[in-house]
């Protein structure tokens, strides 16, 4: 029964206490997690990210919808080539959840 409760809560995300900066948020390991990390988190945890997984094409328009839409500080282009590969790579619709 507890595995069971950990489980979820792992999948759920939920941050052991003072777990969450140390972890990037759960987000995996990669070129470009600190940066994806960085920007990310000032407005919403990590888990919004973590649970997608979408075309590469689909990531360039959450980018700059993101900025266009919700408010995000534009990243510099590298930066945000840097997050968009990281974000492929880790989050295409192949990768098992
Ligand atoms: C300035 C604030 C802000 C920043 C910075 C930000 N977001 Fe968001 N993001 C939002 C808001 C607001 C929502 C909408 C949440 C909602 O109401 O569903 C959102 C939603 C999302 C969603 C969910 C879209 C959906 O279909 O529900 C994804 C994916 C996402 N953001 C990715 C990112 C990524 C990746 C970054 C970093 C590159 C980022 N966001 C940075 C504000 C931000």
């Amino acid at each position: 029964m507890m595995r069971v409760a950990m489980a979820i809560a792992l999948a759920l995300g939920a941050p052991g206490a003072g777990a969450q900066a140390e972890d990037f948020g759960g987000l995996p390991k990669g070129e470009g997690r600190v940066e994806t990390y960085a920007y990310c988190i000032t407005c919403h945890s990590t888990m919004i990210i973590r649970q997608q997984r979408l075309a590469r094409q689909v990531w360039d328009e959450v980018l700059d919808w993101m900025v266009d839409e919700k408010g995000m500080a534009p990243m510099p282009s590298e930066v945000r080539a840097k997050v968009l590969d990281y974000l492929t790579e880790q989050f295409v619709p192949d990768v098992p959840r």
